[in-house]
């Protein structure tokens, strides 16, 4: 088991990584000192995948425990689901003493914290995650929200969660894409602050669903010691923790033009960080071998390294155009200088991104 701390003074919390912790989370919870009543929300099938076990450990505990189911599609990241969900908090008394446990990945994380973060002014929240995108990044620094119709993302609150549970034995029932997808951002961490990082998942990452619990504590809780040191610099996102959205810009402009349904979100940055290395190659940045570095550490996970051509490169050109003039030109990049380091700029030639995007576009590729 390994422990990372999150030192945020008086929001100060643990990430607990290990296997087959979920039936001993009791311990940590009754250490937060909370009230007795909790509300877990997860999904039907989360739910008795994991979210039982979790409610039997609390219940044994003597802890008060009422069960609220949520869909965990990306279109469920709604305000009805918001409303719903205060509903239920409602109709079972929850109050300031008490505690949320979101059991499930980034979208049953983002909704249940958006929830914690509202509802009377603030809930505790504790994040239990099940995928490997929400146990390296979503449960991780107090991110908080759900989609409008007109985009995703765009209603959140910042609220840290008390405690992080990440039980890497979860993920043996995740499907192989979406356990590629989770990969994706391991790379993006070895890329943005730990070349060791590199070695760790290249020796697991074609048998990742075989790798070893000990290898998932490793590499989960290796993720999670970056991410936190980042947020510990810059809780609400004003300077470094923008290098955390490494890959993101192309990767956003992909999820968008393909309705968020074509592209995982993890292959969508897969392609946003060759794209950003490319980049940083083309105006001599970076080295060719930190390109080729990425490039082969994403073919080996399975995520996609080029462009389909359905997508089409100027579409994305434009997509990213956009997305500037919504950010009032504030769009920066996330470029790698080499492996473990990476800078923020917005001085990248007007030509460039076309040409590389173009360059890294082929025929449609066939996804497992
Ligand atoms: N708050 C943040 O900082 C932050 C960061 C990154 C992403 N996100 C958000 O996270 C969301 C994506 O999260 P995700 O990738 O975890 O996907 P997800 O929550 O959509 O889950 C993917 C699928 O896997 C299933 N699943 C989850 N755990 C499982 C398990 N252990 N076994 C079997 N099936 C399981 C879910 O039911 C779902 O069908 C997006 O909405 C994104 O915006 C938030
Ligand atoms: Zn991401």
């Amino acid at each position: 088991m390994k422990r990372v701390p999150v030192s945020l003074g008086e929001r100060s919390y643990e990430i607990v990584i290990g296997s087959g912790i979920l039936s001993t989370i009791a311990d940590a919870v009754k250490g937060l000192g909370l009230g007795a009543k909790m509300m877990i929300i997860t999904s039907t099938r989360l739910w008795s995948l994991y979210g039982r076990t979790v409610q039997d450990s609390l219940a044994a505990r003597g802890f008060d425990i009422s069960v609220a189911h949520m869909n965990d599609d990306e279109e469920s990241k709604s305000v009805q689901t918001v409303m719903s969900l205060y509903d239920k908090l409602v109709e079972n008394e929850l109050d300031r003493n008490s505690g949320i446990i979101a059991v499930g990945g980034g979208v049953v994380g983002d909704v249940a914290g958006f929830a914690a973060a509202t509802f009377m002014r603030g809930l505790h929240l504790v994040q239990v995650p099940t995928t490997l995108l929400a146990q390296v990044d979503s449960s991780i620094g107090g991110k908080t929200g759900f989609n409008l119709p007109t985009g995703k993302n765009l209603v959140g609150a910042f609220h840290q969660p008390s405690l992080v549970w990440a039980d890497v034995s979860t993920l043996r029932t995740l499907s192989e894409r979406e356990l590629r997808s989770g990969l994706a951002e391991v790379i993006k961490y070895a890329v943005i602050a730990d070349p060791g990082l590199v070695d760790a998942i290249e020796h697991s990452i074609r048998l990742l669903s075989k790798a070893s619990n000990e290898t998932l504590v490793e590499i989960v809780s290796r993720c999670c010691s970056i991410k936190a040191r980042i947020v510990e610099q810059d809780e609400r996102e004003h300077g470094v923790r923008s290098v955390l959205n490494y890959g993101h810009t192309v990767g956003h402009a992909l999820e968008a033009l393909t309705n968020y349904k074509y592209y995982t979100h993890g292959e969508a940055i897969a392609i946003g960080m060759i794209a950003a290395a490319r980049i940083a190659r083309e105006i001599n940045a970076t080295d060719q071998n930190t390109v080729e570095i990425q490039e082969r550490l994403i073919g080996a996970a399975g995520l996609p390294t080029r462009i389909d051509s359905s997508v089409g490169w100027q579409s994305i050109v434009d997509q990213l155009a956009k997305d500037k003039k919504r950010l009032a030109g504030r769009a920066r990049w996330v470029l790698p200088k080499t492996i473990g380091e990476v800078f923020l700029t917005d001085e990248v030639p007007l030509n460039v991104v076309p040409r590389v995007l173009k360059n890294m576009t082929t025929p449609m590729e066939s996804k497992a």
